[in-house]
């Protein structure tokens, strides 16, 4: 099976390169917001370029169940819980790859829902380039992808239990 391996300094790159874009097109968030545990990393690299605070959520297709399949819907671990009033702030969500959608459908679903009056985008490090299941919410501002690729599995170098062996 092909796979990727994406180093650190691949996915700062990206990252890099994605926030010229999005500074080239105009769009200024108030506010970063990392999907965790896949989008803090990726988060906190944005904010060396677009330098905004970062607010969290934390989602999960797996729970704590070692070997179960993942849930259709993902599983809310923590929400966004701030004494920062989002009226009429764009916020940047991020996370590291669109995959089949879910999560992030999800995720915009319910921060539209909770957040009607705070303007939502996304940007993921890597889009898979094939047939999603979930769909991206109309109330979504922009939707940013720092690389389109094919679908094979990803590996990130913070999934290395050894980081000197990875390339
Ligand atoms: P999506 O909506 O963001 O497209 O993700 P989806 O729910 O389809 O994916 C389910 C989980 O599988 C997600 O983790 C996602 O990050 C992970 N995943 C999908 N493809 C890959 C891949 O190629 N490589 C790796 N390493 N992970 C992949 P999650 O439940 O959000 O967990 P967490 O890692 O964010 O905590
Ligand atoms: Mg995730």
């Amino acid at each position: 099976m092909q796979q990727y391996n994406f180093t650190y300094n691949d996915i700062h790159n990206t990252i890099c390169k994605a926030a010229k874009v999005i500074r080239e097109q105009d769009y200024a968030p108030d506010y970063l917001l990392a999907i965790g545990g896949g989008g803090l990393i990726p988060a906190r690299i944005m904010r060396t370029f677009i330098n905004r605070p970062i607010l969290t959520v934390a989602l999960s297709r797996y729970s704590d169940e070692i070997g179960t399949a993942p849930a259709s819907t993902p599983i809310k671990l923590q929400w966004l819980e701030t004494d920062i009033n989002l009226a009429g702030k764009k916020i940047l969500v991020v996370d590291e790859v669109d995959d089949e959608r879910t999560t992030l459908e999800y995720t915009l679903q319910h921060l539209i829902e909770t957040h009607p009056d705070a303007e939502f985008s996304a940007f993921v490090v890597h889009n898979k380039k094939k047939a999603k299941k979930g769909k991206l919410p109309e109330g979504m501002k922009h939707f940013f992808a720092g690389e389109e690729i094919e679908d094979y599995w990803i590996n990130y170098a913070w999934d290395a239990e050894n980081i000197d062996a990875f390339a």
